[in-house]
C-alpha cells in the first residue's frame, strides 16, 4: 500500500512537471526547466509564454503563436524539437535563442508575424525552416536583429539533406544581419557573420535583406519579382 501510493505520487509529479497537455496561454506565463508539449499549444494575442532554464523542449503537436513566445535554450547540449506532422502558425512574435541546430519542419509552416532567431557567441547554430505542404512567410523572419552583442546564427529554408519541391513562398521579409563585419578588405570572416541558405525553390513578392552575412542559393532557387 505504501509503495503503491508512492508510485502514484511520483507519477502525478512526473505529469505535472514534465508533460503539459493542450495548452492555451491567455496571460503572460513563464515555465522553467525542460518541457514536453504533447498536445497543441496556442498562445493568444496579448499573452506571452516564456520558456527558459531548460535544455530539452519538445513540441509534439501544433503550435500557434498569436501573442508572444520566447524560447531561450542557449545551452550547447540543449535541443528544441517539433513534429513534422503538425503545423506552425505565427501571427504574433516568436523569439528563439539557441546554441544548437533546430529543425523547424512542419506539414504547414505559416508566418504572418515575426520569427526572430538569436544566435550564440561560441557556435553558429543552424535553424532550418520547412513546410512540407504549406510553406509561407507573409511576415518577418529575422536572424540577428535581436542579438545582444557578438553572436552568430544560420537560417535555412528547406532541408539541405533532403530538398523538397514545395516552394518557400516569401511575400514578407527575410532579414539576416551579423553583429560583426563579415568582409574586411579582402578577408572574409565566414564564422563571424550570420548566414542564410535557400534549398527550397523561392517564390513570392517579398524581399531578403542581408547585412554582414553570407547568402547561399542552390541551383534550383528562383526569385520572382512583383
Ligand atoms: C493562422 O491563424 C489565424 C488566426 O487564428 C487564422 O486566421 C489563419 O487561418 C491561420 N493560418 C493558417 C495557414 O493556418
Amino acid at each position: 500500500m505504501h509503495y503503491h501510493s508512492t508510485g502514484e505520487l511520483l507519477l502525478l509529479f512526473a505529469s505535472l512537471l514534465k508533460i503539459v497537455a493542450a495548452l492555451t496561454v491567455t496571460e503572460d506565463t513563464t515555465l522553467t526547466g525542460d518541457q514536453t508539449f504533447s498536445e497543441a499549444v496556442t498562445i493568444e494575442d496579448g499573452a506571452t509564454l516564456t520558456l527558459k532554464e531548460g535544455s530539452v523542449y519538445k513540441f509534439e503537436n501544433d503550435l500557434s503563436v498569436h501573442g508572444g513566445l520566447v524560447l531561450d535554450n542557449r545551452n550547447v547540449d540543449g535541443t528544441v524539437s517539433f513534429n513534422r506532422e503538425s503545423s506552425l502558425n505565427v501571427t504574433g512574435s516568436f523569439e528563439l535563442a539557441v546554441s544548437n541546430d533546430v529543425d523547424m519542419f512542419f506539414t504547414s509552416f505559416y508566418n504572418s508575424g515575426s520569427i526572430y532567431v538569436k544566435g550564440s557567441a561560441v557556435v553558429q547554430p543552424a535553424v532550418t525552416f520547412e513546410g512540407l505542404e504549406v510553406f509561407i512567410n507573409d511576415g518577418t523572419i529575422d536572424a540577428g536583429s535581436l542579438d545582444e552583442g557578438p553572436a552568430h546564427s544560420a537560417i535555412a529554408f528547406g532541408d539541405a539533406f533532403d530538398p523538397k519541391k514545395t516552394p518557400f513562398i516569401n511575400n514578407g521579409k527575410v532579414v539576416v544581419s551579423g553583429t560583426e563585419k563579415f568582409i574586411e578588405g579582402n578577408v572574409v570572416y565566414l564564422l563571424a557573420g550570420n548566414a542564410v541558405s535557400f534549398y527550397a525553390p523561392v517564390e513570392g513578392t517579398g524581399s531578403v535583406e542581408v547585412t554582414n552575412s553570407y547568402i547561399g542559393l542552390n541551383a534550383e532557387t528562383k526569385c520572382r519579382r512583383p
